[in-house]
Formats: structure tokens, sequence, C-alpha cells
């Protein structure tokens, strides 16, 4: 199905980078079963204590400077070179997909390595860990940066959401890997694909609501299954276009 597809694309969810070592919002041992996400990722959290909110992420940014790549981001950026037309929609915002060497990579929650200025809206790259100051400043005018992410009751950018939705109601076939297919926008973006008669495969230890309208289930972790796919795909030969 991937190897004769014209339009391929690859819906990712924090369960891609839980082999990284980066944990999961949801699964067991997931950040939102240990913390509450309205004291940690919503507005009103960062207006009422940017101080906590930023040490939150100086930690989960420590732990994603120590993570690298695994065999499923590889195995994503393989099925992009092999695509004639590919889109990769993320929700993570742990840059690990950059980091394999993925191109066409659109994050619909932002970037963690990203800042933005609450009062400028100007956006910086602030890759220090540990940072060096909690709550960070923006150099030019003083004021608190905020990381740019999207959090609990914000919407998705505009932009990435157009490019994503425009993709998914394209896609020939679409990959869903390691998302519970729970937060909205992101989880409309497989049905985008269904409503316009492409295939979906979804990639997932767990059944997840997408599961049922699944055309294809390869149930286990994205970077034992995502490799052997890669594999399976570089025996076939290259359709005719
Ligand atoms: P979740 O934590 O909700 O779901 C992770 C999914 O990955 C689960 O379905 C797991 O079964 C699956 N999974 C775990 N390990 C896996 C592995 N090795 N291989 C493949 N799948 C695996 O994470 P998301 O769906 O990404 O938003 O959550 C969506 C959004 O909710 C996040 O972007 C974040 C969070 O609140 C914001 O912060 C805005």
């Amino acid at each position: 199905m991937l190897r004769s597809a014209e339009r391929v694309v690859v819906l990712t969810g924090a369960g891609i980078s839980a082999e990284s070592g980066i944990p999961t919002f949801r699964g067991p041992g997931g950040l939102w079963r240990k913390y509450r996400p309205e004291d940690l990722a919503t507005p009103l959290a960062f207006s009422r204590d940017p101080g906590l909110v930023w040490q939150w992420y100086d930690w989960r940014r420590q732990r994603i400077a120590q993570a690298s790549p695994n065999p499923g981001h590889v195995a994503i950026r393989r099925i992009e070179e092999m695509s004639p037309r590919f889109t990769l929609v993320t929700q993570n915002v742990d840059g690990l997909h950059q980091a394999a060497g993925s191109q066409r990579v659109i994050e619909l929650h932002g970037n963690i390595w990203r800042v933005r200025c609450t009062l400028e809206n100007t956006l910086a790259e602030l890759r220090d860990v540990p940072l060096p100051e909690v709550p960070p400043h923006c150099q030019s005018c003083g004021h608190l940066l905020r990381p740019d992410v999207v959090w609990f009751g914000e919407p998705v950018p505009t932009d990435a959401l157009e490019r994503a939705s425009r993709a998914a109601s394209r896609a020939d076939v679409m990959l869903v890997v390691g998302t519970s297919a729970a937060v909205y926008p992101a989880a409309s973006m497989p049905v985008l694909t269904k409503r316009a008669d492409g295939r979906l495969i979804e990639v997932n230890p767990d059944e997840t609501p997408l599961t049922p309208v699944a055309d294809i289930r390869l149930h286990g972790r994205a970077g034992a299954i995502l490799p052997s796919v890669v594999a399976a795909m570089e025996r076939l030969p290259q359709p005719p276009r």
C-alpha cells in the first residue's frame, strides 16, 4: 500500500519517541498520570506561576536533550525518501523527527526548543539546558518568554493546521504512529483521509478510537514495526509512475 501510494502522510504522537526515553502523556508512566495538565500546560497556569511551568519545561527539555532518534524515527525518514509526495504531521514538540533527517515536517503543537516573547510575540531558538534563568526573559524587551508550544485551550497554529488538513485530505495512505488519538484537531486528520477514500494504517501496541476504522492495524512498538515495514518496502520494486 505504501509502496504504490502517490501521497503519503504520517501522523505521529508521543509513542514514536517513547523508545527514545521520552515519556508519553496518557499511558502507564505517562506525564498526565503524574501531573495535572491544568497546573502546567494552560495559559492560566502560566499566568499564575510562570516559574513552575518553566521548571517543568526545563525538566522536559533536559530529558529530550539526552535523547536521540530511535529506529522508528529513522524508518519514517526512509519512508519519506521512498514516497513521491510525503508529509509528516507530528504532535510532538521534541524535534526528534528533524534530528532523524525528516524534511517535510508539520509541527501541530509547536517545538520545545523555541520560545516566544509574551509582549512582542517574537520567536527565538533557546537551546540551553538547563535554562540559565527560570523563568527566562526576552533579551530585547525583558518581558517573560513562554515555550512556543500549544497549551490546552489554545488553538493550533493556523498555517500548520491548514497544511496538515490539506495533506490529510489528499493522502492515498496515512500511517498513524504512537498516538492515543485523544486530542483534537490532530485526531481529526485520519478522519479527513478516510473521508477522501484514503487508507489508514495504525501502528500502536494499544487500541485507540482509530483502531476500528484502520484498514491495517500493526500491533506493537514503532521501533520494531516501522523498520520491518521499510524493509518490506525496499524489497518491492519502485512502481512505474
Ligand atoms: P499519548 O500519551 O496520549 O499517547 C501515546 C500513544 O502511543 C498511546 O496510544 C500508546 O499506546 C502509544 N505508544 C506507546 N509506546 C509506543 C511505541 N513504542 N510505539 C508505538 N506506539 C506507542 O500521546 P499523544 O497521542 O501524542 O499535547 O498525545 C497528544 C497530545 O496530548 C500531545 O501532543 C500533548 C498531550 O497533551 C499538548 O501538549 C498540546
